[in-house]
């Protein structure tokens, strides 16, 4: 099966691996919850009747409802237009800084998914005062005919999703039963990604928001939904024990996701610094 690739090349993003843990998901869904969605490639590609895709960040949220309210053809001829007018490309620093510095005072996320496609690595980062300050992507990010395709290619599933932005506590799941699925993807809790850095003005992930997590994923299981949460649980040679123990005090099935498939030999020989990639799920 071919998969529709997000045009935001979220850090974390599940794409590489998206068919191994699809292959675990429920064949039958009714509501699908993905309750910390970021590029929204796990959204995109799962058939539901209903989709709930959440994210805390706000403004990645915001750059799919601008793509929504505007519809693709505005939505390209803006991002062209912008792309133009600000001399924008992978060499142009100083034409990328001004405009970090524009959007900084206007906000408009059209402008933030443009400036995101120039930047370092694609990724979202803010300060504390909420202003982007990701460096140029010198080199090496634009935005890419590929990227265009992938944007062309996901905007067809886009209408088919509800967006939220909340903490995940914060949704009322109480309405879900059994048909209904959740799929989880927080940070994890071993490794670090620029999101959970705590400095974008979004609160860091600690073990504290791991037990708060469990504690829903408990609460959907006694409501008799399906669940299905991504996470590591081994990593440079620490071992995620209150993720195991909870694993094994809910009777859950954990299933190995490999994920550095280009790097399974080195891996093996390297057993210390081995990453377990995991999807545990309740059924
Ligand atoms: C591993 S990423 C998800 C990647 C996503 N599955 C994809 O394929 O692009 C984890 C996400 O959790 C979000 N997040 C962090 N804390 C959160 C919270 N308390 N509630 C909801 N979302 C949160 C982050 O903003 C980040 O986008």
């Amino acid at each position: 099966m071919e998969y529709i690739k997000s045009p935001m090349n979220y850090i974390g993003n599940k794409y590489r691996i998206i068919g191994q843990i699809q292959r675990w998901f429920p064949k039958r869904i009714h509501t699908m919850v993905d309750l910390f969605c970021g590029g929204g490639d796990v959204a995109v590609n799962t058939a539901a009747e209903h989709i709930i895709a959440n994210d805390i960040n706000y403004h990645v949220i915001d750059i799919f409802k601008a793509f929504r309210e505007r519809g693709l053809q505005e939505t390209l001829y803006y991002i062209d237009e912008t792309i133009r007018a600000r001399s924008l490309s992978k060499e142009n620093k100083e034409a990328y800084l001004e405009f970090r510095d524009y959007y900084n005072t206007s906000g408009n996320a059209l402008d933030l998914y443009v400036l995101m496609c120039y930047s370092f690595n694609y990724q979202f980062r803010f300060n504390a005062a909420h202003e982007y300050n990701n460096p140029f992507g010198a080199g090496r990010s634009c935005f890419s005919d590929v990227m265009r395709e992938n944007l062309i290619r996901m905007f067809d599933r886009l209408d088919a999703i509800e967006f939220e932005s909340s903490d995940f506590t914060m949704l009322d799941l109480s309405g879900l039963g059994p048909g209904d699925f959740v799929y989880a993807d927080p940070p994890y809790l071993l490794t670090c990604g620029s999101y959970n850095d705590g400095k974008r003005g979004f609160k860091g992930w600690s073990s504290s928001d791991d037990v708060r997590l469990f504690a829903l994923l408990d609460q959907m299981n006694r409501q008799g939904v399906k669940f299905a949460l991504s996470n590591v649980s081994h990593h440079k040679g620490k071992r995620h024990q209150a993720l195991i123990d909870w694993k094994s005090d809910g009777g859950y099935h954990m299933h190995r996701i490999n994920f550095n498939y280009d790097n399974c030999n080195y891996q093996a020989n390297n057993k210390k610094n081995v990453t377990r990639e995991v999807l545990i799920t309740n059924y």
